[in-house]
């Protein structure tokens, strides 16, 4: 029986020897272990805010909770791309309470008119007179989270101001998500999916990664859409077969509990997006190739093209590359998450070629889309089974334990559990996530 305290390394049965691993349920449910998640998990890691094509030009804004943080991610007047806490340092309200927004010169708190400007410096105060010498004007300007890491556009932020360097907490993920944004001058696409689940964000964790339930959950469409869209049904390859969509490619740990499903070959293996946009922007795929292959080379660029298949930047930053998709999730419970979805595509897209990529987007990952609801589905419905784990105590993550790992098997998600674990338990990256 596992301790229901705090010892999470009772909640993990990771036998190497006879092949058998399981998660014991209470993970999924239990509020002090959610608790100790955030304390240990999303307080320090470097987390996904944004990318700077979502505000390019001073005075552009979003908002945004981070781990349960409203920020402020702007483009300063200076140009300087800067993550504010959205609290007042009055008495805390939101200081801006729109998603989104351009030509800001300042920010003002509606509830009593302090005003920042877009450095988050305190600029105004209604009656300022009122207050005694002592009080420090220049001290109380919109607090800056404590880390932020710009990557090529994608901005991480850290809430421990001890967090390790980007670089070293990134390890061999580094160069797989450079990899990402090798195809182009990259942006995020104007409108993005905010959505929830009633489930655990681990359970997202698991399956955004997951080539096993494909022809399961999304039979209709991957056996019937894509054969009847006269394309290659991606899951009826079987796993070894060479020119394999990349979610069946080899599986590698990444280090630090990152982990990708495919690593990126220049053998020519396409992504799942393949075939899809050869039929439906051909002349225009052939002259981005050409681009590509221009700025980098043939090899490099088939490497880029093929993308390294669905890959996870520990703890809750999914990249599927075969969609063009960036992910993240925050809990607000042991039951409940709140999810974003982006499309991330080269700005060097023709319209043609724009369009088939959204298209293949849309019709898989979208709000509508093949994926999307039948995953909230089947998530949901794992939640609800979990009302039985005092009786039904573990889940069984054990696929090709024994056998050469493929995106078809599970070792993605161990990765990420043994990851999770040794933060959980020690507060240290894990020292080796692999089988
Ligand atoms: S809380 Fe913002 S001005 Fe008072
Ligand atoms: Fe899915």
């Amino acid at each position: 029986m596992p301790d229901f305290g705090h010892n999470e390394s009772s909640l993990i049965i990771d036998d190497k020897d006879s092949g058998i691993f399981r998660i014991h349920r209470t993970a999924f449910v239990d509020r002090e272990i959610f608790e100790r998640e955030r304390a240990q998990v999303f307080d320090k890691s470097w987390l996904f805010a944004g990318h700077t094509s979502e505000f390019p030009n001073p005075g552009d804004f979003i908002t945004r909770s981070v781990a349960g943080r409203p920020l402020i991610l702007v483009r300063s007047d200076d140009g300087e791309v800067r993550v504010l806490l959205n609290t007042c340092r009055h008495r805390g309200n939101l200081v801006c309470r729109e998603a989104k927004g351009s030509g800001a010169e300042v920010f003002r708190c509606f509830y009593l008119g302090w005003i920042y400007n877009t450095r988050g410096e305190l600029k105004g105060i209604p009656g300022e007179e009122a207050y005694s010498e002592a009080f420090d004007r220049d001290s109380l300007g919109l607090e800056p989270v404590p880390a932020m890491h710009n990557h090529r556009g994608c901005v991480f932020v850290s809430f421990d101001p001890d967090m390790e360097d980007f670089e070293t907490y990134m390890a061999d993920a580094l160069p797989v998500l450079d990899n990402t944004l090798n195809l182009g001058d990259m942006e995020f696409v104007e409108g993005h999916f905010k959505y929830s689940m009633r489930a655990n964000w681990k359970l997202l964790v698991e399956n955004s990664m997951d080539g096993y339930h494909g022809a399961f959950t999304h039979e209709r469409f991957f056996t019937h859409f894509m054969p009847d869209m006269g394309l290659p049904s991606i899951a009826m390859r079987p796993p070894t077969e060479e020119g394999n969509a990349p979610v069946f490619g080899d599986v590698r740990p990444l280090g630090n509990g990152h982990v990708t499903t495919g690593y990126p070959t220049t053998s020519g293996r396409g992504r799942a997006a393949t075939s899809y946009l050869e039929k439906y922007a051909g002349p225009a795929l052939e002259t981005y190739r050409k681009m590509l292959a221009d700025r980098h080379g043939p090899d490099k660029a088939k490497m880029i093209e093929g993308g390294a298949g669905n890959y996870l930047i520990f703890p809750n930053l999914l990249i599927i590359d075969g969609w063009f998709v960036f992910r993240t999730f925050y809990p607000s419970s042991p039951d409940y998450m709140e999810i974003n979805g982006w499309a991330c595509m080269p700005k060097e897209d023709s319209p043609e070629l724009r369009k088939a990529r959204l298209d293949w987007y849309l019709g898989f990952q979208g709000p509508g889309g093949f994926a999307t609801p039948d995953d909230v589905e089947g998530l949901e419905g794992c939640q609800m089974g979990f009302a039985t784990h005092k009786e039904v105590e573990w889940s069984d993550i054990s696929r090709d334990m024994k056998s050469k790992p493929t995106g078809l098997g599970e070792l993605q998600m161990r990765v990420f559990w043994r990851e999770w674990q040794s933060r959980m338990t020690t507060g240290q990256h894990a020292l080796s996530t692999g089988d």
